[in-house]
C-alpha cells in the first residue's frame, strides 16, 4: 500500500513585523483588548516586493531543503490560497516558475483557512492513487492586502506567511494504528456553505469586478469554529482507531488563542500538546497551519514517530482535520 509521508517543512515570513502598539496608532484599538480577546501580540506584513508567490517560494525552498530533496524531484504542487497573486494563473504556477521545475502538475486550492488541510488531502490522495511520488502542498497568504485597515474588528488579526511540507510516496505494510505506520493516516474534510455571510470578501471577478476586502461576523465564526473543530478531530482520530492520549501534538489554525484553548478543553487535550504561534503572526490563514508546524518541528518539539493531528476552519465555512504519524 502506497502512503504519503512528510519528509520535510518550511516556513517564511514578510521581514515587517508589527506590533498591536504599531496598530493602534492607526486604527481605535489597544494592545490590552488585542491580547486580551485574540492572544495576538505581533504579525507580519508583507512589504512591496513580497507576494504570496515569493513568501510561497522560500518556504517551499526550505521544505524542498528538509527533505534533502533538489526542485527539480517534485512532480505535484498544491498551493492553498485566498490570496493568489493574480486571478490567474495560479500562483501554485507562479511559485513552479521560481523554483525552476520545468515540468509537474500545478494549482491552486480555495478553501481559505482549511486551505492547507484542503490541500494535504488532495495531495495525499494524489499520491496514494500512485499518480505522483513528490508532492509539495503550500499554504502562503498575504491577508494584509484584503484588509479593511479601518475596521477595527478585523485588522488587528490577521498576518502573512508561508508554509510547506513535502509529502513523498513510500509503500507501507503497516497498519494505520501500528507505530510503524509513517505518513499521512487519516483526513477529515467538511463544507457548509450556508454560512458564507458570516466571513467573506465583498468583492471579486465575476461580481464587482473588483478585488474587495474581508468582512467577518468574528463572534458567531467563534461559535462555530469552536463545535466544528472539536467533532472533525475526533472524526479524523476515530478513522485511524488510536486514542486521544495516543496524540503527542495538536498544530490548530490560529485564529485566536481563546479558540485553541476551548478546542482543547472539549477534547480533553492538555495544553501543552498544543502548538500556539498566535501571539507572533496572528492568523495568516492556509499559511498557519504549515508555518506552526514548521515552528514545532525546528525548535525540536515535533519528532520523527509523533503523532501529530492538524486541524483548520475558515470561511464557507470550510474545516478539516489530518493525523500525521511524522
Ligand atoms: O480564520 C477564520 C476563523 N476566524 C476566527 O476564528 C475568528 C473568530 N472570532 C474571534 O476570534 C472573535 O470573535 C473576535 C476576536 C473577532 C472578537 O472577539 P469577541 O470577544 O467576540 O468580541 P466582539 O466581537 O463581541 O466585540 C466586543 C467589543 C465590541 O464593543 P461593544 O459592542 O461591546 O461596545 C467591539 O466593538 O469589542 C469591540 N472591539 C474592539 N475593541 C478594541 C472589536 N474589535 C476591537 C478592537 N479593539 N480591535
Amino acid at each position: 500500500m502506497i502512503r504519503a509521508v512528510l519528509t520535510g517543512t518550511g516556513s517564511a515570513l514578510p521581514a515587517r513585523r508589527v506590533s498591536n502598539a504599531e496598530l493602534a496608532e492607526q486604527v481605535d484599538t489597544s494592545d490590552e483588548w488585542i491580547v486580551e480577546r485574540t492572544g495576538i501580540r505581533f504579525r507580519h506584513i508583507a512589504g512591496e516586493d513580497e507576494t504570496t508567490a515569493t513568501l510561497a517560494r522560500d518556504a517551499a525552498t526550505a521544505a524542498i531543503a528538509a527533505a534533502g530533496l533538489t526542485a527539480g524531484d517534485i512532480d505535484l504542487i498544491v498551493l492553498a490560497t485566498a490570496t493568489p497573486d493574480n486571478t490567474f494563473p495560479a500562483t501554485a504556477t507562479k511559485v513552479q516558475a521560481m523554483l525552476g521545475i520545468d515540468d509537474c502538475v500545478a494549482f491552486d486550492v480555495a478553501a481559505v483557512c482549511s486551505g492547507f488541510l484542503y490541500a494535504v488531502q488532495v495531495a495525499d490522495s494524489m499520491i496514494r492513487a500512485g499518480a505522483h511520488r513528490r508532492a509539495l502542498v503550500i499554504g502562503a497568504e498575504t491577508f494584509s492586502r484584503i484588509l479593511d485597515w479601518e475596521d477595527r474588528t478585523t485588522c488587528v488579526l490577521f498576518g502573512d506567511g508561508a508554509g510547506a511540507i513535502v509529502l513523498e510516496a513510500r509503500d507501507s505494510v503497516d497498519d494505520v494504528a501500528d507505530a510503524g505506520a509513517r505518513g499521512i493516516l487519516a483526513t477529515r474534510l467538511h463544507a457548509d456553505g450556508r454560512h458564507n455571510g458570516l466571513l467573506y470578501v465583498d468583492g471579486g471577478p465575476s461580481t464587482t469586478g473588483t478585488v474587495g476586502k474581508l468582512r467577518m461576523k468574528g463572534r458567531e465564526v467563534f461559535r462555530h469554529a469552536v463545535v466544528n473543530l472539536a467533532a472533525v478531530m475526533e472524526e479524523a482520530l476515530q478513522a485511524t482507531g488510536l486514542p486521544t492520549d495516543a496524540v503527542d501534538w495538536v498544530v490548530p489554525h490560529q485564529a485566536n488563542a481563546r479558540i485553541l484553548d476551548a478546542t482543547a478543553r472539549k477534547l480533553s487535550l492538555p495544553s501543552e500538546k498544543v502548538v500556539v504561534t498566535v501571539d507572533q503572526h496572528a492568523n495568516t490563514s492556509a499559511a498557519s497551519v504549515p508555518l506552526a508546524l514548521d515552528q514545532a518541528v525546528r525548535d525540536g518539539r515535533i519528532l520523527p514517530g509523533h503523532l501529530v493531528v492538524l486541524e483548520a476552519m475558515g470561511g464557507g465555512f470550510t474545516w478539516g482535520a489530518a493525523i500525521i504519524r511524522m
